[in-house]
């Protein structure tokens, strides 16, 4: 028998136990042992609930209960969470969690103690919900060295996107929109601002280059900037507007991350990538361009993840599923300033002057565009040479183009 704890009833949490208990009986074939919900943690009540009878609103019930082998956390956040985790793993059970703050700022330490107490910390479900790639990545690819991860890894800002490229709405109606379908949360910032993708992108850095990479170490800027303008200018040259989370090895062993607003070719299938999906490019130096595509959010999407976590370690509780990486350190993390592009700019200025300023350049149109914008895709050039370039003029908008 396998006991499982989940901590949080949420939209993650409640679907971890639906997936648990409508496939149990494959669960169990495919484990060959009997994998039982014996709690749910939540501090409040639901007393019609299916699962009435296992929920506990004390931890420490579950963290003394020898029986329990397996915590799911889907808690979010890195407070409650944290502590939960920590005491979980400490007293020697394996955690399973969808929580990408949580693994994106404590994920080495966790590693460790969860080494060091002889169980398992996974978290397939914290980077592109319900696709697999953290395993793929670490397994599948394993004998590439990989050079660079590009994804679309926020499904609330796939869906603004979208809804303003192919609808036509402002930020501002895009994200009411989503909040009303339940894409976005009440309080989008993290989404919107690129803190979610950010974290996701420090998840795959780790993975992909074996240290940890901070959030704080990681350039990002969301897609509040981003205006109806720039979707017209960029359509007219088949490009998509599209919030990109990159890493890309750097000699020395060193990582170059960031998170921003890019000019997608309507050639790269990222540019097909819409609505709430997600998508994660990797290439590698035998595979060459892989791209895995699903649903980035969601229920039942992301307990799918986390289940499938939950049966890894259920099928061999000895076995070391670690993904471990190194503590990372300030030096080896690198400004995407050393990163040549080509980049879009809308700015208050004459083509001549915008020519003047950045040298060979390809002028964009669109209808209705007043007298004095001009909007244009420069040559290959640093950010510090593009500032320089367009010093003194009123820029409206500057973002890289995806190459
Ligand atoms: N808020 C996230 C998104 C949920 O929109 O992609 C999944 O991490």
């Amino acid at each position: 028998m396998v006991n499982v704890a989940i901590l949080g009833f949420g939209t993650v949490g409640s679907g971890v136990a639906e997936v648990l208990t409508k496939n149990g009986g494959l669960i169990d074939q495919r484990v060959d042992d009997l994998v039982r919900l014996k709690y749910i943690l939540d501090v409040r009540d639901f007393p019609n609930s299916p699962y009435a009878d296992c929920f506990v609103k004390d931890f420490s019930v579950i963290e003394q209960d020898p029986e329990v082998d397996i915590v799911v956390e889907t808690i979010g956040g890195a407070t409650i969470a944290l502590d939960f985790t920590t005491r979980a793993l400490k007293a020697g059970k394996s955690v399973v969690t969808s929580n990408k703050e949580l693994v994106a700022t404590h994920g080495y330490d966790l590693l460790q103690l969860a080494r060091e107490h002889g169980v398992s910390y996974l978290f397939e479900a914290s980077v592109g919900g319900g696709i697999p790639i953290l395993r793929p990545l670490t397994s599948c690819l394993a004998a590439n060295e990989l050079t660079q991860i590009t994804g679309i890894l926020n499904g609330t800002t796939n869906y603004i996107l979208t809804r303003m490229i192919k609808a036509g709405l402002t930020f501002d109606q895009a994200l009411k929109e989503a909040q009303e379908n339940g894409y976005a949360e009440k309080d989008p910032t993290a989404d919107v601002d690129g803190h979610d993708a950010c974290r996701k992108i420090c998840i795959l850095a780790a993975l992909a280059f074996g240290q940890h990479v901070y959030p704080q170490q990681v350039p990002t800027e969301g897609i509040r900037n981003v205006t109806l303008e720039d979707v017209a200018y960029a359509d007219s040259k088949g490009y998509k507007i599209k919030l990109l989370g990159r890493c890309l090895r750097q000699p020395e062993g060193k990582v170059c991350a960031f998170v921003a607003p890019h000019l997608v070719s309507d050639e790269n299938p990222l540019a097909g990538v819409e609505d709430v999906f997600n998508a994660i490019a990797v290439t590698g130096n035998a595979i060459g361009d892989v791209m895995f595509y699903g649903r980035g959010a969601g229920k039942l999407p992301t307990a799918s993840a986390v289940v499938a976590d939950v049966i890894d370690i259920a099928k061999d509780r000895k076995k070391d599923h670690h993904n471990a990486w190194g503590p990372g350190a300030p030096a080896l993390v690198v400004s995407p300033d050393i990163l040549s592009s080509r980049w879009y700019v809308r700015a208050d200025a004459s083509m001549d002057q915008a020519r003047l300023a950045c040298g060979e350049i390809q002028p964009l149109a669109r209808a209705g565009a007043p007298a004095g914008e001009a909007a244009f895709l420069t040559g290959q050039m640093t950010y510090p040479q593009i500032r320089d370039c367009l010093k003194g003029m009123a820029v409206s908008s500057l973002f890289r183009v995806l190459d």
